[in-house]
């Protein structure tokens, strides 16, 4: 009869634990990042992002016909320019990088895969600031606004189903809403990273897009403070406001209460990234033997569907995908 609570009951043979499961994990939950670069040859790893590449045109292809084949659902493309200036304009020149990668994938993949694009100018800009700058080195708000409608413009035009902001500054979900609408791209989406922290976590994606933030600077005057959880909230609701169709929390494991609060508040579609630190920890510690690589990067995705992100965006896309498809 003691005790009367016995949930091992359930946990006895697999079967039962996957028919009493709360949370599911499976690739078409994941969106895949890619790098594509200017100008190169081959494709050029990138040391801190172990299984990662800055592609070429044609090695990224090659990639996206893997992650299709595993049934991923979604990239999102960084473009690596040859060459940076003070506004960042190879960001909307419609021969830009990302423009050019995104016309070979819609002409090969077409809706086979959800193609996104990252939508900023720290690649573009020679400074490393997300916006332009005034005189005295801050970042100009209202003058980057319009800047990114012009970057949206182009990366629609180019056959980005999805446009998503990283920039952090306020309104640019309205004012990209506005810019594409004028430009007749009404159904292209935003998926607004709403809530991003100002994070230690995202250094392997520097490197792997060669990004280095002018004098030692830092974005903590226009990223979010690791501190507060309320101004999430604010944040992700300004952003459905202006228009946002998805939103997303990034980082993803140091910030899965936040996103327990934006499923329970919100009633679009979430999602959260697993960014590159994230997984250069778990990759650097599987290196050692210390953890098992791959069991761990599946705890974390499933942890991140249990707090309430409807998917991932990760760099562990395809390896997990193969993972749960054996
Ligand atoms: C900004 C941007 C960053 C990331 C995605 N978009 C870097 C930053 O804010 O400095 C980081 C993603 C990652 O670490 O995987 N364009």
């Amino acid at each position: 009869m003691f005790p009367a609570e016995r949930p091992r009951r359930l946990r006895r043979t697999t079967a039962l634990r996957s028919l009493v499961a709360e949370t599911s994990l499976a690739p078409g939950d994941f969106v895949a990042p890619l790098f594509v670069a200017e100008g190169l040859i081959e494709p050029n790893p990138i040391h801190s992002l172990p299984g990662h590449f800055q592609h070429t045109i044609g090695s990224m292809r090659d990639e996206v016909r893997r992650l299709v084949n595993v049934g991923v659902t979604g990239v999102i493309l960084f473009g690596v320019p040859a060459t940076k200036d003070e506004m960042g304009s190879a960001a909307w020149d419609s021969d830009g990088i990302a423009q050019v990668a995104l016309r070979a994938l819609r002409d090969e993949f077409g809706d086979d895969i959800v193609l996104m694009a990252d939508l900023c100018l720290d690649e573009y800009t020679s400074h490393g600031h997300c916006g332009v700058l005034r005189t005295d080195g801050t970042v100009d708000n209202d003058a980057t606004l319009e800047l990114y409608g012009r970057v949206a413009v182009a990366q629609a035009q180019a056959g980005a189903a999805v446009v998503a902001p990283s920039g952090m500054m306020d309104g640019q979900v309205g004012a990209i809403r506005a810019a594409l609408d004028v430009a007749g791209f009404e159904e292209t989406v935003i998926l607004a990273y709403a809530v991003k922290y100002a994070s230690g976590l995202y250094g392997p994606f520097r490197d792997a897009v060669g990004v280095e933030i002018v004098s030692g600077g830092d974005r903590k005057g226009y990223q979010q403070d690791p501190r507060n959880r309320r101004e999430a909230l604010r944040e992700a609701r300004a952003d459905v406001a202006q228009g946002a169709d998805i939103v997303m929390v990034k980082p993803a494991m140091s910030y899965l209460d936040v996103v327990a609060d934006l499923r329970r508040e919100l009633a679009v579609p979430l999602c959260a990234y697993h960014v590159s630190g994230e997984y250069a920890m778990v990759k650097a510690a599987a290196a050692q033997g210390w953890i098992d690589g791959t069991a761990v990067a599946i705890e974390q995705l499933t942890a991140v569907r249990r707090a309430g992100a409807d998917f991932v965006l990760t760099y562990f896309a395809r390896e997990v995908a193969e993972e749960l498809g054996r």
